[in-house]
């Protein structure tokens, strides 16, 4: 029997397979286990942000219905929240991805935005909607609004953070869509990363510090 985790269910974690269901869910939970030591606390459950997601589907799909839309996703964080928002977003659109990153290794933005890819994605003449995980000093929405502004021609650029963080930015930038306004810590998990791990938690919490200072 698994130890019980405050703020942590075991239910929290679904899956539609009965044959497979208990030993998978027992197995993400020995994992969650693991990570979650390394969790100061959690901010907001799965079940929470799905259902903030669900308004957040709605709210674009009225402002985007008869327009032509396409998504751009900053990779690699915003992966679980592209995946559950554009399930709720009732329109045809096109998706497109670009892998950006600021940090190089850390918890604070070196503001140096590189792009791993030279191409953006095709948007002339369409409405683009940019993805992030999180909203932080700005460096990284500022720098790809801005060439897709100057070399991609949209017709429009709104920007859409599952997480903003409250505090002054390095980058005047706003963001049109929030799931969540945060304070300023460094968080992880649904996506977000410290050093390439605890993507794949279900919920979003606050790095315990002591990991920061143990690097
Ligand atoms: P910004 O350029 O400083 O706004 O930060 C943008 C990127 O930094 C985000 O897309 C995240 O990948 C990363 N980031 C900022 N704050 C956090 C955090 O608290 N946890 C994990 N990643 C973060
Ligand atoms: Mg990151």
């Amino acid at each position: 029997m698994a130890p019980a985790i405050p703020g942590y269910c075991l239910e929290n974690f679904t899956c539609f397979d009965p044959a497979i269901c208990k030993k998978q869910r027992l197995v993400f939970h020995f994992l969650i286990l693991i990570m979650i030591q390394d969790v100061e606390r959690i901010l907001f459950h799965e079940q929470t942000i799905l259902r903030r997601l669900d308004e957040l589907g709605a709210q674009i799909t009225r402002d985007y219905e008869g327009k032509d839309l396409t998504i751009i996703a900053v990779l690699n964080g915003s992966i679980f929240f592209m995946a559950d928002l554009l399930r709720r977003v009732q329109l045809p659109l096109r998706l497109d991805c670009l892998s950006v990153s600021s940090y190089h290794g850390g918890t604070a933005s070196t503001g140096i935005v590189t792009f791993d890819q030279t191409s953006l994605p095709e948007v002339n003449g369409r409405h683009v909607l940019l993805l992030d995980d999180i909203l932080d000093t700005g460096h990284t929405l500022h720098a790809i609004c801005a060439r897709l502004r100057s070399e991609a021609n949209p017709s429009s650029v709104r920007i859409c953070v599952l997480l903003r963080k409250d505090k002054v930015r390095a980058k005047n930038m706003e963001a049109d869509y929030v799931g969540f306004d945060i304070g300023d810590e460094f968080v992880v998990g649904y996506g977000l990363d410290y050093l390439e791990k605890y993507r794949n938690l279900p919920f979003v919490g606050v790095l315990h510090p002591s990991v920061i200072e143990r690097k």
